[in-house]
């Protein structure tokens, strides 16, 4: 693949301004979950230009189709398109900040899908080497449950394709700019989420006896549920119980009536994700009940975890190494706790999933995902879409 490597990294380097510009256009003009429809109208139109067949499966998102030489190698490739419902800090990004108000590419879809966008035309200037199929996946709302992955799938639209591996990756601000970093086995956690109202009785603040504060029960309920990952859960097995919000009350002396809690859980496996909902659920009851309140316990389950395939993990690993040499490569001893819906894909398809190192001090890119300073180094696509199109192209 030598020839085929120079040829990959030099199609990146000719794409390359095009894949900023349309970062930049996405990143000014972002949507959030599942309302990508100016998105998904640019991403159809790119598409067409570069001559490639587009479907439309879903109410947002949208999928291309190269065809290569007859085979039944039939390879998909995922980005994902959505932003977040926030505002960015964009001073950084000046030229390009966001102009949507409550919407902003803070974990770097509108790189992704740039990086697939570039990959899509480095593939079509290639297309003599396609065996078989390449199906290129602009997914919508990744960041919103059910997850426009599950929908996905669930429309039956990429196994009437008969995929064979599926490929993703994420950039991670955590590496330095071009390194590609990724493992076997789990890689990213199942995120569940839970919602919790607390009810108790409102009244005086100055006569707690006459009420059952709900604010007290909340606290005890929290707390306790710090018990649930060091006394529940085996010690070698990686598990987060986080509760990220709290509302209760409304002023100085009113005790109020009800407190409300919602959290996110993060574990490898459905059956330990099921055993701390079922000691969240106990530990309510017994603190809530014992003090005469009641309470709402929704558990809603997110994705699964991300399981990366042998064969495809090795592809990854095989491609960048020829593509870029070992040292670009990471390859990572344990996995880690944040979630990505990528996961419903390796539910019925072999697939890997990777990072994309996107931090430089140039770039001032080592912000966290969902930071509003958050950025990438667009140097990232050179890497991301040359590797991207390599793995649709090695066997
Ligand atoms: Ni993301």
């Amino acid at each position: 693949m030598t020839d085929l490597s120079g040829q990959l990294k030099k199609k990146a380097e000719e794409h390359f301004d095009y894949m900023v510009s349309v970062r930049r256009h996405l990143h000014k003009n972002p949507e959030v979950s599942y309302k990508e429809y100016d998105t998904t109208e640019f991403i159809l139109n790119e598409l067409k230009q570069m001559g490639i067949e587009t479907h439309r499966p879903l109410e947002t998102g949208c999928v291309g189709i190269i065809e290569g030489k007859s085979s039944d190698r039939v390879i998909a490739l995922r980005a994902d398109i959505d932003a977040l419902a926030m505002d960015e800090d964009g001073e950084a990004k000046k030229e390009f900040k966001s102009e949507r108000p409550g919407a902003a590419h803070c974990c770097g879809h509108d790189a992704h899908t740039a990086n697939m966008l570039g990959a899509a035309k480095i593939l079509m200037d290639l297309k003599d080497e396609i065996k078989g199929k390449v199906i290129l996946i602009f997914q919508p709302g990744e960041e919103k449950l059910p997850g426009g992955g599950r929908l996905l799938m669930e429309s039956g639209f990429l196994q009437k394709q008969g995929v064979r591996e599926v490929y993703g990756l994420h950039m991670n601000p955590n590496y330095e700019v071009g390194k590609i970093a990724t493992k076997l086995g789990p890689l990213m956690a199942r995120p569940d989420e839970v919602e919790i109202e607390i009810y108790g009785k409102g009244g005086h603040a100055a006569s707690p006896h006459e009420t059952i504060d709900p604010i007290v029960l909340a606290a005890q309920v929290i707390i306790q549920f710090q018990t649930i990952v060091s006394r529940n859960i085996n010690p070698t097995e990686p598990a987060v119980v986080t509760i990220g919000r709290i509302r209760a009350g409304s002023t100085y002396n009113v005790i109020p009536e009800k407190a409300e809690l919602i959290g996110t859980v993060r574990t490898f496996s459905r059956e330990t994700a099921m055993l701390i909902k079922e000691r969240m659920d106990a530990i309510l009851k017994g603190v809530v009940e014992s003090a005469g309140g009641r309470y709402d316990f929704r558990f809603n389950e997110g994705y699964p975890a991300i399981d990366n395939d042998e064969k495809c993990t090795q592809n990854i690993i095989r491609t960048a190494t020829e593509l870029f040499g070992e040292d670009r490569l990471v390859e990572l001893d344990k996995p880690v706790m944040g979630g990505e819906d990528f996961a419903f894909y390796q539910q019925e398809f072999p697939g890997a999933f990777y990072f994309l190192g996107s931090r430089s001090e140039e770039a001032d890119s080592g912000w966290s995902w969902h930071h509003p300073k958050y950025n990438i180094d667009e140097k990232a696509f050179l890497t991301g879409s040359a590797l991207m199109a390599g793995l649709a192209l090695k066997e």
